[in-house]
């Protein structure tokens, strides 16, 4: 049976593009059995309409606090929801939410809400990149919502970038995984590596790589969503977690993210390195910016600490060890290498040679190579879904 079925889903709809896939995402609800209430701002209904979202639900859509038959109760719908997720989450109704602003029936809703609040942001590259909306979403994560990341592709206005709100099925896989959380990691502490390291040259530029972090803080959320509490040591990203089992040491440096990760490994029960660590880092940094030279620039480099065997050395007996690995050619070959020289329980292989799979992606195909060098293969999915792979194999390893 799903852990949705018989859940109070409210959707909120707002003025977006993205609006015309809500249909898809209370079909999908409905299918599994959720009660849904639909609200909708007033501008949502210019780009998909009441009739045809109140004919998925089953329900009436309130689109008004107050309507000519009714006041709308917004305090009971707030109480009644299991969970509200406002889909697409509009700039305009980001920035209401962030400021606590009930003018319309979906922001006086949320101000009463006492259910865990979704919010999937749905706006062209620019407005979501502008410092106004990620002040807006820093306050509203502050205040407990859940972010559903953002996706990056074509958008409405032709442009292309960061900005589409999450897929449908995406944002149903998230809320089932919350209503799914089987706890079986409660008691346990994991550390996660996430995202790059910048290797300063001077006091302007750095040494770094393409990682966005989106891997290893889905793995934190999933694994917090097991009931695990987290160290998540993070290089620079613009992501953020609101978990209240997920601390967030943030480093810049290989060095510091290796300071980091052996500060907290020996209290840890398993750690997951995600983050793609520069291997080689500049002898000196300069403390003054380089100047131009007319002539051939050459950069003189140093190894970096290599964080994975450091830890794969000290791991005790009952410790586990998930390594990643990204590659380019002989994919499984050079990832059993990684995984047997630094002592992980198993590697998460991921190859740049498939589409959708890697770096700053949403999605990711992934391999699992075992300390017995069997091997588990996996079709391309979110990265949310690989993360949750990822735990249900922690899971078993735990239980052996
Ligand atoms: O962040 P995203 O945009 O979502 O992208 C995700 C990812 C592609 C970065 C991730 O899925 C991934 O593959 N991470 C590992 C990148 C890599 O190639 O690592 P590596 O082969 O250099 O290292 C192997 C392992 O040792 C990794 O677990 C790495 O974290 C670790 N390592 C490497 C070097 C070092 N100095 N310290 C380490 O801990």
């Amino acid at each position: 049976m799903s852990k949705i079925q018989n859940k109070k889903i409210i959707i909120a709809v707002t003025g977006s593009i993205a609006a015309y896939k809500i249909a898809t995402l209370i079909r999908l609800f409905v299918k599994a059995g959720a009660e849904v209430q639909v609200l909708m701002t007033p501008a949502a209904t210019a780009f998909i309409s009441p009739l045809t979202l109140s004919t998925l639900s089953k329900r009436k859509v309130f689109t008004e606090i107050i309507s000519e038959e009714s006041w709308n109760n917004h305090v009971e719908l707030g109480l009644w929801a299991d969970a509200m997720i406002v889909a697409p989450t509009s700039a305009t109704t980001l920035a209401k939410l962030a400021q606590g602003i009930c003018d319309t029936i979906v922001t006086a809703v949320y101000l009463s809400a006492r259910c865990p609040v979704f919010l999937a942001p749905a706006m062209d590259v620019d407005m979501w990149h502008h410092a106004a909306t990620q002040r807006n979403i820093t306050q509203v994560t502050i205040d407990g919502c859940r972010i559903i990341p953002v996706g990056n592709g074509e958008l409405a206005s032709g442009l292309s970038g960061d900005g589409r709100m999450a897929e449908p099925e995406e944002i149903f896989a998230l809320i089932e995984n919350f209503f799914t959380e089987k706890n079986e990691l409660t008691g346990k502490k994991i550390l996660v590596t996430a995202g790059p390291t910048y290797e300063a040259l001077d006091p302007v530029r750095f040494i770094g790589n393409r990682s966005s972090g989106k891997m290893g803080y889905a793995v934190a959320e999933a694994l917090a969503n097991r009931g695990a509490e987290i160290i998540l040591v993070s290089g620079p990203t613009q992501l953020k977690i609101n978990h209240e089992r997920v601390k967030i040491i943030r480093v810049e440096s290989a060095q510091q993210m290796y300071n980091a990760a052996l500060k907290y490994f020996d209290d840890c029960h398993a750690a997951v390195l995600t983050a793609a660590v520069a291997d080689y880092r500049p002898v000196h940094i300069a403390d003054s910016k380089i100047k131009k030279s007319d002539t051939v620039f050459t950069l003189e480099l140093e190894k970096t600490p290599d964080i994975a065997l450091a830890l794969g050395e000290r791991k005790k007996a009952a410790q586990i060890i998930v390594g990643f690995a990204l590659e380019t050619d002989r994919e499984i070959e050079h990832a059993t290498a990684k995984r047997r020289k630094k002592n992980f329980d198993f590697i998460v292989l991921n190859s740049l040679g498939d589409k959708g799979a890697g770096f700053n992606t949403d999605t990711n195909k992934v391999s699992f190579i075992f300390a017995d060098d069997s091997v588990k293969h996996f079709e391309l999915k979110s990265k949310t879904k690989v993360a949750q792979d990822i735990a249900d194999e922690l899971v078993r390893q735990f239980l052996k």
